[in-house]
């Protein structure tokens, strides 16, 4: 990966509404290709809405958004064909119940491509074995523990062998354990797959672990970027006071409230 490599994700003096109110704003960020972003921050800071930004859910208030050297388009087709290459991870997993694991899986590609059945089962098979759930392709979502529902929505989310993942509080819910099989396949995918991933959590030491950066959304704004390493040693009493979990300092404990206005 050289320097010169075009960035996965470019954000430039991004401004984020929502319901007439500004979430983030000033946001100046790139990810570089191959690499996993931890995005941390308190709740109702603005992480999901991020993350928003990048699928082209919500278009930005100014500033741009590119990924992989392209501007997200806002027309509908385009919009559709871009977000083929995004997967998403959401805190729901979102598994349809009546479907098995293996037809929860195959959703995309039916939804998406032409391909024969047979070669969607192959695939399939291929997914599964990746989040090692090869062996519950025909069971259903009730019969899961909570970590493997995670993986088959993970296996789901990479069924269009998406360049780029996104992943919304993946450890929500799940026991330390399972937390632990999720951050290392994380990892693992991303490193065997050539995967770009960015992580939005508020698990900071499960996360760090397997980030390449780390950044800190906090008062409306960016409030940190940088290596694992610099967050941790980072003097920043907005950034202590967040890796601490204390309620009282810079970051205001009711961040609806008191975040800035448009
Ligand atoms: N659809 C929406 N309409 C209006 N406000 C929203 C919407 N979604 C989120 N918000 C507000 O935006 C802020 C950031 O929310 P969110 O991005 O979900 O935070 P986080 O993911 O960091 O917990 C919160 O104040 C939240 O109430
Ligand atoms: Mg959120």
């Amino acid at each position: 990966m050289t320097p010169a490599a075009t960035p996965a994700v470019h954000l430039s003096d991004l401004r984020l509404d929502r319901g007439g109110r500004t979430i983030l704003r000033g946001i100046n960020l790139s990810v570089q290709t191959g690499s996993i972003t931890a995005v941390l921050g308190p709740s109702g800071s603005g992480k999901s809405t991020l993350l928003a930004a990048l699928t082209g859910e919500l278009p930005p208030a100014a500033g741009t958004v590119e990924l992989f050297g392209q501007p997200v388009p806002q027309r509908s087709h385009a919009l559709l064909e871009m977000r083929k290459g995004i997967g998403v991870l959401l805190q729901g997993n979102g598994l349809l119940t009546d479907l098995s694991v293996a037809e929860n899986v195959a959703l995309p590609l039916r939804a998406h491509t032409k391909l024969a059945d047979a070669l969607i089962r192959r695939i399939v098979d291929f997914k599964l074995n990746a989040v090692g759930l090869r062996a519950a392709a025909e069971a259903y979502p009730r019969e899961l523990s909570g970590g493997m529902a995670r993986r088959v929505a993970l296996a789901r989310a990479l069924a269009l062998d998406p360049p780029l993942m996104l992943y919304d509080e993946p450890l929500t819910g799940l026991d330390p354990i399972a937390s632990g099989v999720i951050m290392s396949l994380i990892q693992r995918l991303n490193d065997t797959l050539g995967l770009t991933s960015i992580i939005v959590t508020h698990h900071v030491h499960e996360t760090l672990p397997i980030a390449d950066q780390a950044l800190v959304i906090a008062n409306g704004g960016l409030v940190f970027s940088g290596t694992p390493a610099e967050l941790e040693g980072s003097a920043d009493p907005l950034v202590r006071q967040f890796l601490r979990g204390e309620p009282d300092g810079p970051i205001a404990f009711d961040a609806v409230k008191r975040g800035v206005a448009a």
